[in-house]
C-alpha cells in the first residue's frame, strides 16, 4: 500500500507542483461546489495511477487543483463508498494521497438523513463528532508507523478551531448551521424506522453512509478534519417517509447556496 500511495502522489505532485492549502471532498449532490474553483489542472481519475473509480450517481471522477477565495485547494469530486464493494484501503486511499502532499487541513462534505427533531431538510449542520458503525475499521491490520501510531487520539474528530471560523461565517452570513454528531452505517439501504430510531437513543443527530472512514484515516496522519453535512430527509421510529436517491440529490441541490457560503467563507478565513 505504501508504494503505491508514494507512485500516486508522486504523479500528482509533479503536475500540480505545489503544496495545496485544503483538501476538499464533495459529497453526494455536492459536485457543483467544484464551479466555485478556478482550475489550474484537472485530472480524471482514470488517468491518475492506482486511483480508484466511481460507481455512484451524483458522484464525479474528478480532482481539481486550483484556487478557491485566494487558497491552494484540490478538490476531489466523487468520493468512494463502503457500500459499492470498494475495500476500506481503497475508501480512504485518496486521504493518504493529500497527506502524502503535504496537505494539513481536510474539508469534507456529506448528506445524511436527519434524526434530530429540530433538523430540516435542505438544512446544514457541521459535525462536532461521530460514531462509527461501519463493520470494518479502516486502520486494522498492521500499522504503517510512517503514516501515523498505532493507537489514534480521537478526542478531537473535527477541528475545534475550523469549526468556530465556520460557526462566525454563518453567522456573517445569517446561516443557521447546528453542529451534530453523525453517525456512520454501512448502508445502502436507507434506515428503517427503527433504525433511525436507535439513531437517535445512541446519541445521533444524523446518519449516512460515508465520511468517518476518511476521518479516522486523516486523524491517524494527525490532519485537520472539518465536515458539514447536508440534512437529506428525515427519519425517526415515528416517521415513514420513503426516501430515494433522487431526493437526496434534489435536497443537496436546496442547500448548495449554503454550502457554498459555508466552505468558501472557511476556506478564506481560516489560517
Ligand atoms: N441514511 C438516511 N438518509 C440519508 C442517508 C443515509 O445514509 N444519506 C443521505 N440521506
Amino acid at each position: 500500500m505504501l508504494t503505491k500511495i508514494k507512485e500516486t502522489a508522486d504523479f500528482i505532485r509533479n503536475i500540480i507542483r505545489d503544496t495545496p492549502d485544503f483538501a476538499i471532498v464533495l459529497g453526494s449532490g455536492l459536485g457543483k461546489l467544484q464551479d466555485e474553483v478556478e482550475a489550474i489542472h484537472t485530472l480524471e481519475y482514470k488517468e491518475i495511477p492506482h486511483f480508484p473509480q466511481t460507481t455512484v450517481a451524483g458522484h464525479g471522477g474528478k480532482l481539481i487543483y486550483g484556487i478557491l477565495e485566494g487558497k491552494k485547494v484540490l478538490m476531489m469530486s466523487g468520493r468512494f463508498h463502503y457500500y459499492e464493494g470498494h475495500s476500506m484501503e481503497t475508501v480512504t486511499f485518496p486521504v493518504r494521497i493529500f497527506h502524502l502532499l503535504g496537505i494539513k487541513n481536510l474539508l469534507l462534505s456529506n448528506a445524511s438523513g436527519g434524526v434530530n427533531p429540530t433538523y430540516k431538510v435542505a438544512d446544514i449542520v457541521i459535525l462536532k463528532d461521530h460514531i462509527n458503525m461501519m463493520p470494518e475499521h479502516p486502520l486494522r491490520g498492521k500499522n504503517i508507523d510512517e503514516l501515523g501510531p498505532r493507537f489514534v487520539d480521537m478526542s478531537e474528530p473535527y477541528h475545534k478551531g475550523m469549526i468556530a471560523v465556520a460557526e462566525k461565517v454563518a453567522r456573517d452570513n445569517n446561516i443557521n448551521v447546528p453542529q451534530g454528531v453523525y453517525v456512520a452505517l454501512q448502508g445502502p439501504t436507507f434506515e428503517t424506522p427503527a433504525e433511525y430510531g436507535m439513531i437517535k437513543m445512541i446519541g445521533g443527530d444524523m446518519v449516512g453512509m460515508s465520511t468517518v472512514p476518511e476521518v479516522i484515516v486523516a486523524k491517524h496522519m494527525n490532519m485537520n478534519v472539518f465536515c458539514v453535512s447536508v440534512i437529506t430527509d428525515l427519519g425517526g421510529p415515528d416517521i415513514a417517509f420513503p426516501v430515494s436517491h433522487e431526493e437526496v440529490l434534489d435536497a443537496a441541490n436546496k442547500a448548495m447556496p449554503n454550502v457554498i457560503t459555508l466552505v468558501k467563507g472557511l476556506v478564506k478565513e481560516y489560517h
